[in-house]
């Protein structure tokens, strides 16, 4: 038994030396709208009723902040942390009223690599925007994949204890996690070492998607992968390197799972199930590079 019901993955939040180069960034760029700036960080919405998709804080190396999380209520959050302690996992805050931007009730614990986890409730929510002339802006976190040192521990933690379900393989290099109908909203990659390998924001459509796409060109931007379709998902996928580096992502129609008749597969890797359009090619060593970013120790708060 999992200790909560995972609504949605609402927010991750990024650590990295130069905030106001980063949020500039997405603001100016990339399509997302500051809520909330302060010395050091800056929380930022996408189009949708989140009230922030994006933290950017202060910090020496790239790292994560964290990831949220939504649950259903209250009471939720308090099982939550009832059934992490029976299963011997410390929090690292008590259920409560969380003292951030957007507000709300949760509580945060660590993954086996050190990663913060928010399960949170009641945040406030923000007007949807409705779409501005041809401006593409993107709607939601559609995933974030992470890099960890042993996939099977990984996947096992996220199953058993935030009961998610393995959508898909990429052999035994990547697993696709869902906690709603998308078809992933976390997934692992093996790696040499711990670290976020990409973050990933839905477009609303593939017309906005490739709107998108062309705006960043127009302002210099140029992909360092794609643009492409990929196999497990469906989605489109185009991998950009924000100015700290760290690797994001517009992808649209990620595929919908109905949940009693999915059969989840292992997918080969190689070229034709990784780029079904053929039009990315095989990814680069600069992407790849990119991807893998920084060993990324977690625990920061402890530090
Ligand atoms: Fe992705």
């Amino acid at each position: 038994m999992s200790v909560a019901r995972l609504r949605s993955l609402r927010s991750v939040a990024l650590r990295t030396p130069n905030v106001s180069e980063a949020a500039e960034f997405y603001r100016e760029v990339w399509g997302l709208s500051e809520v909330e700036g302060d010395n050091g960080v800056s929380w930022l919405r996408g189009a949708g009723a989140e009230h922030h998709i994006l933290e950017v804080r202060r910090a020496e190396r790239n790292a994560l902040g964290k990831i949220a999380f939504s649950v259903g209520s209250p009471a939720e959050v308090d099982d939550a942390a009832r059934a992490l302690a029976e299963l011997g996992v410390p929090l690292v805050a008590e259920p409560g009223r969380l003292d951030q931007a957007g507000g709300g009730y949760g509580l945060r614990f660590a993954d086996p690599e050190g990663r913060l986890v928010e399960l949170s409730t009641e945040v406030e929510a923000v007007v949807p925007m409705e779409p501005q002339g041809r401006r593409a802006a993107p709607r939601k976190l559609a995933h974030v994949v992470l890099n960890t040192v042993d996939i099977d521990a990984a996947v096992a933690f996220y199953r058993n204890v935030l009961g998610m379900r393995v959508s898909d393989w990429s052999e035994h290099q990547m697993a696709f996690l869902r906690c709603n109908a998308d078809h992933h909203v976390i997934a692992f990659n093996q790696a040499e070492w711990t670290s976020v390998n990409h973050v990933a924001y839905e477009m609303p459509s593939i017309d906005h998607f490739m709107r998108g796409v062309g705006h960043l060109r127009h302002q210099g931007v140029t992909p360092l992968w794609g643009p492409g379709r990929h196999g497990p998902g469906n989605n489109t996928f185009s991998y950009f390197a924000d100015p700290a580096g760290l690797v994001c992502e517009y992808t649209s129609e990620v595929e919908q799972v109905q949940e009693d008749a999915w059969l989840c597969r292992v997918w080969r890797r190689v070229p034709e199930l990784s780029d079904l359009w053929g039009t990315a090619g095989p990814p680069s060593k600069d992407v790849r590079s990119h991807m893998a970013g920084v060993p990324d120790p977690g625990r920061w708060w402890e530090r």
